[in-house]
């Protein structure tokens, strides 16, 4: 006999990825925006010239807000890169010429 939710209690192991040297886990299926975020890590850039905070903003990949180097990648959209096990996340640095910084 199963208990309803049981499965949902004993599923896949989380991942555990980094962000700056932190460890943070994510659960499959969970993008790196939404790990971050559930983590409590809501802005992971700032802006270019009044450097605000920024972090998921849209969370469809609209904005450029969420952008974010992967694995040593810049430029990633966090709301839409799945959360894999051993990723390494960093803060983005500004660069000329991206848009979505709003200010
Ligand atoms: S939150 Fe808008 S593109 Fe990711």
């Amino acid at each position: 006999m199963s208990h309803a939710g049981s499965e949902e209690r004993t599923g896949p192991s989380p991942y555990r990825l980094t962000f700056d040297g932190t460890t943070v886990t994510a659960r499959p299926g969970q993008s790196v925006g939404a790990a971050l975020v559930a983590a409590g890590i809501v802005a992971w850039r700032t802006t270019r010239r009044a450097g605000g905070p920024r972090g998921l903003f849209c969370g469809i990949g609209v904005c450029f807000d969420c952008l974010i180097t992967v694995d040593g990648r810049p430029g990633q959209r966090a709301c839409l890169v799945p959360a894999r096990d051993g990723m390494r996340l960093s803060t983005e640095g500004d660069r000329e010429g991206e848009g979505g910084d709003g200010d």
